[in-house]
């Protein structure tokens, strides 16, 4: 059984999605001692199998279901593993989001706590479709602080309000970049979080511009992977905001169901 399908999205490609989705995943496993699994929907361009550094193809279990990767304390699988590397996918909604239904019953979860799904960018038919047809818990919203990345969360905002999903938070991505003890705000300073404030939604934290993380990115190693590293403590935090709206909503539901 899924305890809680959380998906992590953006209106806006390229802020940070995929190394959220991932340094959540890993750090509510290690960290919070939950069971958790990554799964990587990202039709367009899945990244999570470099990110975790595996190019292998998933084995069988017995029932000739999918196996996920098991790494970095987590159980992950990729669309990517479904499509060979370099392919265009040019995929409806439908399609997609079929594909990626048929990830949750064909690969062997196993009973998890928190099945993390890092979703491709836009709020097309995709999302749309794939919203509709799962049972989520909740949506992560990751954002820049730049406008242009703004204008695209309040659209997510509003496909996520249309299909019932509720949005958990938001988290700002690339807040800023500190040289000299020095902060320097490349994307404007706190947009996201002000945003969150005039939607009425939580601000599950924020996350700096460190060359660290996307290095990691690139070699396989993700940073929340090591002991001490400069965002271990940022996830941390993170994980306990989302923990504590998760549960918030839970009671939520139970004084409605009441
Ligand atoms: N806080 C950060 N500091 C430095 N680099 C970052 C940070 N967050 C993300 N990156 C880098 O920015 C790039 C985009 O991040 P990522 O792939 O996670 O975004 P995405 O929203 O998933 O993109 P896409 O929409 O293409 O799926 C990556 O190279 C990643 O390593
Ligand atoms: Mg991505």
């Amino acid at each position: 059984m899924i305890k809680n399908i959380i998906v992590v999205a953006s209106g806006k490609g390229g802020v940070g999605k995929s190394t959220v989705a991932l340094n959540l995943a890993i750090t509510l496993a290690r960290f919070k001692n939950f069971k958790v699994g990554l799964l990587d929907a990202d039709v367009y361009g899945p990244s999570v199998p470099k990110m975790i550094g595996v190019s292998e193809k998933p084995q069988l279990s017995k029932t000739k279901k999918m196996l996920p990767y098991q790494k970095f304390s987590i159980f992950a699988m990729s669309i990517g593993n479904m499509i060979p590397e370099n392919e265009a996918i040019i995929w409806r909604g439908p399609m997609a989001s079929g594909a990626i239904k048929q990830m949750l019953n064909d690969v062997e979860w196993g009973d998890l706590d928190f099945l993390i799904i890092d979703l491709p960018p836009g709020t097309g038919d995709i999302q749309l479709s794939l919203c509709q047809s799962l049972k989520i818990n909740g949506a992560v919203i990751v954002s820049t602080p730049q406008e242009v990345s703004l204008l695209d969360v309040r659209k997510a905002i509003n496909m996520f309000k249309k299909v019932n999903v509720p949005i958990l938070g938001i988290i700002q991505n690339m807040s800023y970049l500190e040289i000299n003890e020095t902060k320097k705000y490349l994307f404007g300073k706190n947009g996201a979080l002000e945003e969150s404030k005039k939607q009425n939604l939580k601000f599950l934290g924020e996350i700096p511009i460190y060359s660290e993380i996307s290095n990691a990115g690139d070699s396989g190693i993700p940073l929340t992977s090591k002991n001490n590293s400069c965002i271990n403590n940022v996830f941390e935090n993170i994980s306990d905001q989302l923990i504590e709206v998760l549960d918030k909503n839970k009671t939520q539901d139970v004084k409605i169901s009441n």
